[in-house]
């Protein structure tokens, strides 16, 4: 039996964060107005969930939130490693922000999330960006509070990186979610699986599951509070459970979620292949309140290639995986990530890849080059394409994946479906005045009379795009 109180961060730590945050109150509270703060996040919806645990401790520090960096007191920027793209990014706007404080001796400049994780990048940072105040990985994050108190009491620069051996989690400290019907669940954190090509487990660290019972409570909260749209995060969610010993999986811990009463959809990301199972898709197809959308990330349709990726599958075993799910949920909306130009790819594993977007007929494609990065195998592996190669097959991949979601999206025309309304469009016509998600997460513009944010809506399509679908609302109602 696991002994759960080794893997929390001891609340006699958490005490101390929140004595911190009373601390900053106060002293914000002598402030003739209230300070405010801005946070910038890049990558995944993980990175997003972060980022709302960071803004809930600045709110009740009694920091308010501005869309303006000029504005802030303190700048987050909460970053992303998985693609050397991304990182180039917050590097550019790193010198932009570090400059206003030229004029600006009061503000706080403190960067956070996977890139900064990696000690060449902390580094870089210590050397060419001097005046960035905080650096903390993805660990330290629930030490934030702390550190943010220590540089204002006038300590050096600090650099926070430290890995988490135990791998803890911390419970109880605020969060801030965005307005609206939806909200990020994590129900674990890290990553075991060593995929060659992906930095994640090694700024993330090892997997590790929330208690069932305080994601459940999390849960009951959300509905409470009138969150509609929720969605269960983590690397790898099928492998939810693993680490606690106690008997449960992921489906078991959906099916409980499920028995929570109230008015919401739960959706869960993300999904390894060699860890979906038949009863998952059993459980997603009797619940009440969870999707039917599935993001099944198969990174290339070929074996040599899925072998050299390290993950877990063939190809045809991934096709049957997906085969079985649709049995289960005839309607049900399917999403991939793709890699294109993994080191020693060639145009017959291309092929094969194009080959599994064909048979697999996805709603949504996610797709990536290849983009090396230090510290992985996949980094030191042979490599003979050229980048033109690469993006002539990401171009001709986009082409073929057009022609299926332009056909899928023009068989929802005249359909009935359960929208949720989740704010208003930007619909240049005027017409289709509110915008929402049907169970399956696909956008939809929707016209009708007395639509208000949060209403489910049936809805007829009326005509399709490749970016949306456009309906008629006809009533109001929740399906489950
Ligand atoms: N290069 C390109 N894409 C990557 N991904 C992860 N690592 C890399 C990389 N080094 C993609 C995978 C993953 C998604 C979140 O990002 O497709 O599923
Ligand atoms: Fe990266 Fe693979 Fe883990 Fe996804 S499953 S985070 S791709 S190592």
């Amino acid at each position: 039996m696991m002994d759960f109180t080794s893997r929390q961060v001891p609340q006699t730590e958490i005490a101390r964060q929140l004595d911190c945050i009373e601390q900053i109150r106060m002293r914000n509270l002598l402030q003739p107005q209230a300070p405010k703060f801005f946070c910038q996040t890049f990558g995944c919806q993980q990175n997003e969930a972060d980022t709302e645990r960071i803004a809930g401790m600045l709110c009740e520090m009694g920091y308010t939130r501005t869309e303006d960096a000029q504005q802030a007191n303190v700048i987050v920027v909460n970053t992303c490693a998985v693609r050397e793209h991304a990182e180039k990014r917050v590097f550019g706007i790193m010198g932009r922000y570090t400059h206003m404080k030229d004029t600006r001796s009061d503000l706080t400049i403190c960067m956070c999330g996977c890139m900064v994780q990696q000690e060449h990048i902390k580094e870089k940072i210590k050397k060419s960006y001097p005046r960035v105040d905080i650096v903390f990985g993805t660990h330290m994050l629930w030490r934030f509070p702390e550190l943010l108190l220590q540089r204002i009491n006038g300590s050096k620069r600090i650099f926070d990186i430290s890995g988490d051996p135990k791998g803890e989690i911390a419970e109880g400290l605020p969060v801030q979610r965005d307005e609206g019907c939806h909200a990020w669940l994590s129900i674990m954190y890290g990553c075991n699986n060593f995929c060659t090509y992906c930095i994640v487990p090694y700024v993330r660290g090892r997997e590790r599951s929330r208690k069932p019972e305080d994601i459940e409570a999390e849960l009951r909260c959300l509905v409470e509070q009138g969150y509609r749209d929720i969605t269960l995060l983590g690397q790898n969610v099928n492998s939810y459970g693993k680490d606690l010993g106690i008997g449960m999986d992921f489906s078991d811990l959906l099916a409980r979620l499920d028995a929570v009463e109230g008015e919401y959809r739960l959706r869960f990301m993300t999904s390894h292949p060699k860890d979906a199972s038949e009863k998952l898709f059993a459980t997603m197809a009797n619940g009440k309140h969870i999707s039917h959308q599935l993001h099944l990330p198969f990174q290339s349709g070929s074996n040599d290639i899925l072998k050299r990726m390290n993950r877990g599958y063939t190809k045809e075993a991934y096709l049957a995986l997906i085969q079985k799910a649709k049995e289960y949920m005839p309607d049900l909306v399917l999403s991939s990530d793709i890699i294109v130009g993994f080191p020693g790819e060639t145009e017959a594993d291309f092929q094969q890849t194009l080959d599994v977007v064909r048979q697999g007929q996805y709603d949504v494609l996610y797709t990536f080059l290849y983009s090396k990065r230090s510290g992985t195998p996949a980094a030191t592996m042979p490599d003979a394409a050229t980048h033109e190669e690469k993006q002539d097959r990401f171009n001709r991949l986009l082409k073929v994946q057009e022609a299926i979601n332009q056909q899928r999206q023009d068989a929802y025309q005249d359909r009935e479906l359960c929208v949720l309304i989740d704010g208003m469009s930007n619909s240049k016509d005027g017409v289709y005045t509110h915008c929402g998600r049907t169970d399956g997460g696909l956008l939809v513009l929707v016209r009708g009379d007395d639509l208000q944010i949060g209403d489910f809506v049936d809805v007829t399509i009326e005509k399709t795009s490749l970016r949306a679908l456009y309906g008629r609302a006809l009533r109001k109602g929740y399906h489950g």
